[in-house]
């Protein structure tokens, strides 16, 4: 230990040594009384295998019979100690890789397939007072220790990125308040994330997706609230809550839903109306599944296709479709969730989408704003889109010299993307055919 001037005071070093079995010295350094500087309280010992909890415990011991605990825990210390950080730092590992051990890596497996991009940072300080009455589920450390992903027990948003200082008192109060911990290899992480780049790189990356405007509006509107929900949620502004995409059968909107899961980066729930009315179980219960898992995942989106299965007029006059509807109508307005203060909240942070190609045999009640706010239709592709859906369903393959898509393009006007799909995949086939008649003949 080496006693030097610190901030006028002196400091009391409780200097590692790093070894082990290492004899070490205490040395107290007293503030210097009556302008004498030399005044001093010197120790020596041999501590066998004594780790720096240790060491400062015994320390702490001499400042106790010394009557000078006071000063050394008190805001207004006369003495401060300084810990090698490099030893601290290696103890918290140690014990952060020994308390991992009985997670078995679940829970840092689990944390490296969430989209973080997407959590906020919480301070240290708040994480600290989080920990303190009880409200951290589980703490996972990155590689390095300078990162702690949390997640917490309820309230919005449930997970938070703590950027942790080397805090040598850290691992007590974690270990202290039952919190799981987990260290995250690097090797564990799934999901690096693309950033979302500009309007244009968003609109390439949908590439074949061929849609109009007001689709790829919408879609920016969607991701510029999912990367910060928060500002929204403190202005008290509620946002788009669930979106209806309808339109004829063979326009996109399944695909745009399947584009959007695969692209966004952003937590995805997909199910098909269909999915709730077989009998292995029950609509109802996995309405609230698929809710509660999004919900999990917040920011997260919900889609369901084909969703006059569950919400059309009809659902209402069979029993088991009406539980059904009925879950969703309460999933949708978010009353039935049961984790008390933040429902309303947590319940703005997943955006529910659907589709289906017979808006008007949906029920009203389902339909209504505030449930449904926004609407778009998806109609049969225009000129220029037709164009470039034959583009993209062309792509790679060979054609003949008199192909022209701009002539094409007259001949198929009212043509859905899945028919021009369909036509020139016909095409191709015909093709293979007729090169075999060829062969055939020659
Ligand atoms: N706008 C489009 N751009 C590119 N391809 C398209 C487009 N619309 C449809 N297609 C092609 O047609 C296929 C079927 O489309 P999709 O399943 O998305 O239609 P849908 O609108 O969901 O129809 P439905 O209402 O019958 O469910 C797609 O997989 C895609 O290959
Ligand atoms: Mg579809």
């Amino acid at each position: 230990m080496v006693g030097s001037p610190f901030n006028g005071r002196w400091a009391c070093y409780a200097h590692a040594g790093g070894e082990r079995n290492a004899t070490f010295k205490l040395f107290f350094c007293f503030p210097p009384l009556d302008g004498d500087p030399t005044v001093g309280c010197y120790g020596e010992g041999h501590m066998g295998g004594s780790t720096w909890r240790e060491r400062l415990g015994a320390w702490k011991e001499i400042l106790r019979t010394n009557k000078l605990v006071e000063q050394a825990d008190s805001l207004n210390a006369e003495y401060v100690v300084d810990f090698d950080m490099e030893e601290v730092e290696k103890s918290l590992r140690k014990e952060v890789v020994e308390k991992a051990s009985d997670t078995n890596g679940g829970r840092a497996l689990w944390i490296s397939k969430r989209w973080w991009r997407y959590r906020p940072k919480l301070p240290y300080t708040y994480f600290l007072s989080k920990l303190d009455c009880s409200g951290v589920a589980a703490v996972v450390f990155s590689e390095d220790l300078k990162r702690a992903y949390v997640t917490m027990k309820e309230g919005f948003p449930l997970e938070y990125i703590v950027d942790i200082p080397l805090d040598p008192y850290l691992f007590e109060i974690i270990s202290s308040s039952g919190v799981e911990v987990d260290l995250l290899q690097k090797k564990n992480i799934h999901y690096l994330l693309k950033p979302i780049g500009s309007v244009d790189e968003r609109q390439s990356m949908y590439k074949e997706v061929v849609l109009g405007g007001d689709v790829w509006d919408l879609l920016d509107e969607l991701m510029s609230y999912m990367k910060n929900p928060m500002q929204y949620y403190e202005k008290e502004v509620a946002f788009v809550r669930g979106v209806l995409l309808s339109g004829p059968p063979g326009t996109g909107k399944t695909l745009f839903a399947r584009t959007l899961a695969k692209e966004s980066g952003m937590p995805f729930v997909f199910a098909s109306g269909a999915e709730f009315t077989d009998s292995e179980k029950s609509g109802a219960a996995r309405i609230n599944e698929i809710f509660s898992i999004a919900r999990r995942n917040a920011p997260s989106f919900v889609f369901v296709d084909e969703v006059d299965a569950i919400a059309g007029r009809h659902a209402r006059k069979d029993p088991r479709r009406r539980a059904t509807f009925e879950a969703l109508l309460s999933q949708l307005d978010g009353e039935k969730e049961k984790v008390g203060v933040d429902r309303f909240s947590l319940r703005q942070a997943v955006i529910f989408i659907c589709a289906t190609n017979r808006p008007d045999e949906l029920d009203l009640e389902f339909v209504r704003p505030g449930r449904i706010d926004r609407r778009l239709y998806i109609g049969l592709p225009d000129a220029k889109q037709r164009i470039r859906i034959f583009g993209v369903h062309s792509a790679g393959k060979k054609f003949a010299d008199d192909v022209d898509f701009g002539k094409l393009v007259f001949r198929t006007v009212g043509y859905s993307g899945a028919e021009i799909r369909n036509l020139v995949n016909e095409a191709a086939i015909m093709s293979k055919q007729m090169k075999q008649w060829d062969d055939v003949k020659a």
